[in-house]
């Protein structure tokens, strides 16, 4: 998941942290290359135009993590996600060097989750028993549409077979923890085309499903020249639909996009969902933590272009001053714009020891919340109410900083 920093004013006099025990620990890993940059993707991912150096890159991922490291405090890693971009462009043994690297510098979780984003696009037969020999446990695969028609439009760069055949061969390959990513409202995409996507997907058996609204957003080539969308009733309609559909078949939801079977849920992105650290890696990855000797809470970004990055490990400075103290309000906004986000919402000992703060100064706030039928309470958890989801901008304004005061 790609972080977004959130801008807001602090102000004079608010609450300070009291953080009394240490966050849960994740890394993510960014790989910022793609075969092809797709038109709708303001992921930080860049076309290959010449051959990589994987090892270099490698190299500075881990130096990147040797001058991280003293913020991870001792703590075992809870789970890693090499993201991108498409790292499955990157060959196993390269992700194989990465991951004994990190687990020779980092006490992991014995049942650590690893997860590799893939293209199905870019994995040829045989790549993801390797990858699984690389230290691989779970695959996030970019399927967008099982509809040749609708990936052409959408620029992918593999069809309705590759896609079916790396969900197949992730079976193959004992990597049944896989998730499928499926986009919706796709460029003239008919309600039945949504649905015979969604059906494709559950029937090949995926642990876990992303259920993406595509989005137009700034600085991408279908913002530039947007394409023909279906209009709001009909993304409502597919996304009303799919959900259904989804509950029938096992797979539950448990936060806006992402729907998993029974115990499987991403845990690295769960992590950032209930606000825990984490430590981020290569060009652009951004990182939270929390330090419980200081009380104080700092976000770091690294460079995003790929060889200003390589640059700045070279120099052994990958963050540049990019690194910002987490104010107490900013935390509270951060908490509840990640939180709300889940079907189960959180509890307020969820929310002391994610932000350090007590949930006192935000009971008018949450009592408005419920007036208002965008948010609901049952004891200790407080949860968006379905009509919240449906409108979560005008339940997360609630909360925002300048309203707060106004
Ligand atoms: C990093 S990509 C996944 C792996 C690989 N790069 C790929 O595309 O196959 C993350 C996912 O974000 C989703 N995504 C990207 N841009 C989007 C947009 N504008 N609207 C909705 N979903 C988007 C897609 O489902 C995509 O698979
Ligand atoms: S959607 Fe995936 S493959 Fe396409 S440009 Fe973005 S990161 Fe690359």
């Amino acid at each position: 998941m790609n972080g977004r920093s959130i801008k807001v004013q602090s102000r004079r006099g608010a609450p300070g942290f009291a953080f009394n025990a240490p966050l849960p620990l994740t890394l993510y890993v960014h790989i910022p290359w793609c075969a092809r940059k797709c038109p709708y993707c303001d992921f930080n991912s860049h076309e290959i135009h010449a051959a990589i150096d994987e090892r270099a890159y490698i190299d500075a991922l881990l130096a990147d993590l040797d001058q991280d490291l003293p913020l991870a405090d001792g703590r075992a890693l809870q789970s890693i996600f090499i993201g991108g971009g498409t790292p499955s462009v990157f060959a196993p043994e390269s992700i194989e060097r990465l991951l004994c690297g990190v687990r020779a510098r980092l006490a992991c979780v014995t049942d650590l989750e690893i997860t590799l984003e893939a293209n199905p696009g870019t994995v040829e037969q045989g790549r993801f028993a390797e990858f699984r020999g690389a230290g691989i446990n779970r695959l996030s695969i970019g399927v967008q549409s099982f509809d040749d028609d609708l990936l052409g439009r959408i620029g992918r760069i593999h069809g309705r077979r590759e896609a079916i055949r790396a969900a197949e061969s992730a079976h193959d390959a004992g990597l049944a923890n896989f998730n499928l990513d499926l986009m919706y409202g796709l460029p003239n995409q008919s309600l039945d085309q949504a649905r015979d996507d969604l059906q494709t997907a559950m029937d090949l058996e995926p642990a876990h499903l992303s259920h993406y609204q595509l989005t137009l957003e700034p600085n991408t080539w279908f913002h530039r020249h947007p394409p023909p969308l279906p209009d709001d009733d009909q993304v409502w309609d597919m996304q009303v639909i799919c959900q259904r559909r989804m509950a029938e078949q096992g797979y539950i939801q448990y936060e806006v996009s992402a729907y998993a079977q029974d115990g499987r849920q991403c845990r690295h992105n769960l992590n950032y969902w209930q606000f825990g650290d984490y430590l981020g890696i290569g060009a652009g990855a951004h990182a939270k933590l929390t330090d419980i000797s200081t009380q104080q809470a700092r976000r770091l970004w690294k460079h995003k272009q790929p060889k200003a990055y390589l640059q700045a490990i070279a120099e052994h400075n990958a963050h540049r001053g990019d690194t910002a103290l987490l104010l107490p309000e900013d935390a509270s906004f951060e908490f509840m714009i990640n939180a709300l986000r889940l079907n189960g919402g959180f509890t307020d000992s969820l929310y002391r020891q994610r932000t350090g703060l007590t949930l006192e100064s935000l009971m008018e706030i949450l009592q408005s919340g419920q007036e208002q039928n965008l948010l609901e309470r049952n004891g200790e958890t407080w949860r968006a109410s379905p009509h919240g989801q449906r409108f979560l901008n005008d339940l997360l304004g609630l909360f925002a900083p300048d309203s707060r005061h106004a």
